[in-house]
């Protein structure tokens, strides 16, 4: 395997300084492992608009408000190096959690915009965490652009407004949600469902393409979210958390379609949360 992996903050700043000073630009494409395609597209672009690919896999304890999710995360080191050296990355920086939060760590980032809303209102402490490591990713790794998918669309706006509001020199790369052939959104959590749910999984997409195509035929985007919910819940496995659209630049609900309105979408499915946004 052509795959160099590294554990530790020093080894990491010292490969991407030798890249920097042979004149190599960097991109780092932050993960938890688990990988599928949808982590693959983005070690595709970040080859893309980069020379030199880290690839970092760091479950993070932090960003879990459920020890029971933390615990069943899915993890297969092996498996997730070989779909990095086979997408053709350069570097793997897996550090561990002695290595990223060592006893006496004390600090958290928090970004105050995006947040008590969609997923954050569910998820206390989350976003609190992604932003504390993502900011020592960046910090540690020195990358010149990061990968973020639009899959969890409110993580990439809040670490948007994190790199801007702490000027960190690093250029974000949203790219597109990879889907399964029945539309499901991949996610390294889909392992979890059981074949029942997985077979019914594909109908909160479902859902939302009839938001999309009710509100473009005159419907209220409250109506369309409401009959949506209801039609969801009505196959009876499904329990909805929020059906909402928002203004993708700033986050604020909308009530009226236009241009910049994206549909958010978070529902549990037997024990799997699955999340979903969609431009409408
Ligand atoms: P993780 O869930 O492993 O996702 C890593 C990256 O892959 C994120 O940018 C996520 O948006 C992207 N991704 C996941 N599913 C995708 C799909 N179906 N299509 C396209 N991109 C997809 O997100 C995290 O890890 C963590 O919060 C992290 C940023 C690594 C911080 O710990």
């Amino acid at each position: 395997m052509n795959l160099e992996i590294i554990r530790t903050v020093d080894g990491i700043r010292k490969r991407v300084a030798e890249q920097k000073k042979r004149g190599k630009t960097v991109a780092l494409v932050p993960t938890m492992g688990g990988l599928h395609e949808g982590h693959l597209s983005l070690i595709t672009k970040a080859k893309e608009v980069a020379d030199f690919v880290v690839v970092s896999i760091f479950i993070n304890p932090k960003q879990f408000n459920n020890p029971d999710d933390l615990k069943t995360y899915p993890s297969d080191e092996d498996a997730d190096l070989e779909s990095i050296a086979a997408e053709g990355a350069d570097t793997a920086f897996i550090p561990s959690v002695d290595e990223m939060y060592p006893q006496e760590f004390a600090t958290d980032v928090k970004v105050t915009a995006g947040v008590n809303i969609l997923c954050d209102a569910h998820r206390p402490g989350h976003f609190g965490g992604v932003a504390t490591v993502v900011t020592k990713l960046f910090l540690q790794v020195g990358a010149d652009f990061a990968c973020f998918g639009e899959k969890d669309f409110q993580q990439l706006f809040i670490i948007s407004r994190l790199v801007e509001d702490l000027n960190i020199p690093i250029k974000i790369i949203p790219t597109a949600t990879v889907r399964e052939k029945d539309g499901l959104a991949m996610s390294s959590r889909n392992a979890r469902l059981s074949e029942d749910d997985r077979r019914l999984a594909p109908k909160l997409q479902e859902a939302m393409q009839e938001v999309k195509s009710n509100t473009r035929n005159g419907m209220t985007i409250n109506t369309a979210c409401e009959a949506a919910w209801k039609s969801l819940e009505a196959e009876g496995n499904f329990k909805v958390e929020y059906f909402e659209v928002r203004c993708g630049k700033t986050m604020v609900l909308m009530e009226k379609l236009s241009d910049d309105c994206r549909l958010f979408a978070a529902a549990w499915l037997g024990g799997v949360r699955l999340i979903d946004n969609i431009k409408i």
